[in-house]
């Protein structure tokens, strides 16, 4: 519509300024971590962030301080997305909260990164894992054989990942609590817009995604986005987030309970809040 024309060329100010931004923009590696934990809700909560405009963040999870750390620092910056000065660069990879080598590495990289964990019931953290994993593997053993196959440990399979207060102070042992934020995975489902208005204060951002971004979808089951970015139509995530879970016998049940129980009490002791999972 507003151009300025000379004899050949009829530039829209628009892409003008849309190539500005392509200009200046660079490549910075992040300022926030989404860190874990696997089947917590961390793909909703990086899609649902990502509808502030001040949020530059990678699609998919580039594993960089557990799997790829060789590749170094100026790999991993080029893996990110472009920003804006004042603009978030952030990923997720949910695996760098349980990995040992993680917090010290990521503290190398930067010690004021912010970090974000988004917990769950590790009860049905476990079940939503099996669930995915059974539906990779078709064929591997049922969940209650598989969870407490090592009885030495009593921790192999999934049920490890959801001992949170143990992977919790490795991080507190390199980053202070108050740059470590912990959203809860049920409140993400019951409350989307109440878990990203906390979200948002903590990375300093304004709240610009509100209840208005979302409506609860039925059919799903889950909140879904009204308008994603850059779309117009209504759209919850894709069918492998928010499965149907195996039915697990209740005795199974109350002795993962009974399993995780004292790992919860830590855990809410160490981090000040009470989860209230059962
Ligand atoms: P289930 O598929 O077991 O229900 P992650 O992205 O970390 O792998 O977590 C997946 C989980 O996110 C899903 O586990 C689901 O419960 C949860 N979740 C939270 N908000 C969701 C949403 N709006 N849509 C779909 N799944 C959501």
């Amino acid at each position: 519509s507003s151009c300025v024309c000379a004899v050949e060329t009829c530039i829209s100010l628009q892409s003008l300024s849309g190539q500005y931004s392509e200009w200046t923009a660079t490549r910075r590696l992040p300022q926030a971590l989404i860190i874990g934990v696997k089947k917590g809700g961390t793909r909703a909560l990086l899609e649902f962030l990502r509808l502030h405009p001040d949020i530059r963040a990678l699609g998919s999870e580039p594993h960089f301080f557990d799997r790829h750390y060789a590749r170094g620092l100026a790999w991993y910056r080029s893996m990110m997305p472009k920003a804006l000065d004042g603009q978030i660069v952030m990923e997720k990879t949910p695996r760098y909260f349980v990995t040992v080598e993680t917090p010290e590495r990521v503290h190398s990289m930067s010690q004021d990164v912010k970090l974000i964990v988004v917990v769950r019931d590790p009860v049905t953290r476990a079940i939503s894992d099996y669930t995915q994993i059974i539906s990779k593997t078709p064929n591997i053993p049922p969940f209650e054989s598989l969870v407490f196959k090592n009885h030495t440990t009593g921790m192999l399979g999934p049920l490890w990942i959801g001992l949170y207060a143990q992977h919790l102070e490795r991080w507190l042992a390199w980053f202070p609590r108050t740059q470590i934020h912990l959203v809860s995975g049920e409140r993400l489902i019951s409350d989307p817009a109440g878990e990203l208005g906390k979200v948002q204060d903590f990375l300093g951002l304004q709240r610009i995604v509100t209840d208005k971004h979302f409506y609860f979808n039925k059919t799903k089951g889950f909140p879904c986005l009204k308008k994603p970015e850059g779309s117009s139509k209504p759209h919850c995530l894709g069918k492998t987030k928010g499965r149907t879970h195996a039915t697990i016998d209740p005795e199974v049940m109350q002795r993962l309970r009974d399993f995780y129980k004292p790992h919860n009490q830590r855990f809410y002791q160490m981090v000040g809040q009470d989860f209230g999972w059962q």
